[in-house]
């Protein structure tokens, strides 16, 4: 179903949350690429699933007017990675709750863009009726992204915490904590 809606960009006081160009496709892969920046995923992306990831960015916006925002700093930088919004898969009770999460390049961590574009794609995701709660998850150790998560005003409860069915038991990574955000909070 294609949507009618589409959310093509987001602007904060510092950023431009926007559409994916193809230009965006080699630092895409350097940032994938990069053991700092994926520390807490199973592992580097090559260059061609890093592209896939793209290609499926762009059809989620078609299919939900809503999705994963390149973000560019206007005048400084054209690409530090991306926000956005989507629907993880993941067994119930977590489907089919809106997922916020975030990616940047390990040269532009640490001012405060994450936060800022996330708060952006917050906002936008309780403007559309059908959602009513966002969740953020990560693995245990990843502190950094969940201080982003609290700095938003998501709450984590270990009630929540749960093992990820996309990594094979014993996985250091396997242990998940879930942040949720209600539009009534
Ligand atoms: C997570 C990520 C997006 C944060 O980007 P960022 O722009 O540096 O984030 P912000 O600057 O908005 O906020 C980071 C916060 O974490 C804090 N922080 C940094 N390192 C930390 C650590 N090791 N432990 C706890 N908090 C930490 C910062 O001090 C800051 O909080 P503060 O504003 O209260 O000082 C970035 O580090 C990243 O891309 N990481 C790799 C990808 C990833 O793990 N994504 C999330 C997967 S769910």
């Amino acid at each position: 179903m294609k949507s009618e809606k589409l959310i093509a960009e987001l602007r904060t006081e510092r950023l431009l949350l926007r559409q994916w160009k193809d230009a965006d496709l080699v630092a895409f892969g350097a940032m994938n690429a990069d053991p700092r920046v994926m520390e807490f995923f199973p592992g580097v992306l090559a260059r061609d699933e890093s592209d896939r990831r793209v290609d499926r960015f762009r059809a989620q916006f078609l299919e939900r007017g809503f999705g994963v925002w390149a973000v560019e700093v206007p005048g400084v930088t054209p690409f530090v990675g991306f926000v956005g919004l989507a629907y993880p898969h993941l067994p119930p009770p977590f489907e089919p709750r809106v997922e916020i999460g975030w990616r940047l390049a390990f040269e532009h961590w640490g001012k405060g863009y994450a936060t800022e574009a996330a708060r952006a794609a917050l906002d936008a995701a309780f403007h559309i009726p059908e959602i009513d709660e966002i969740v953020s998850m990560t693995a245990v150790a990843n502190f950094r992204s969940r201080r982003v998560m609290e700095k938003l005003g998501l709450r984590h409860s270990s009630n929540d915490d749960f093992e990820h069915p996309g990594l094979p038991e014993g996985h250091a990574l396997r242990r998940h904590v879930l942040y949720r955000l209600s539009r009534n909070f």
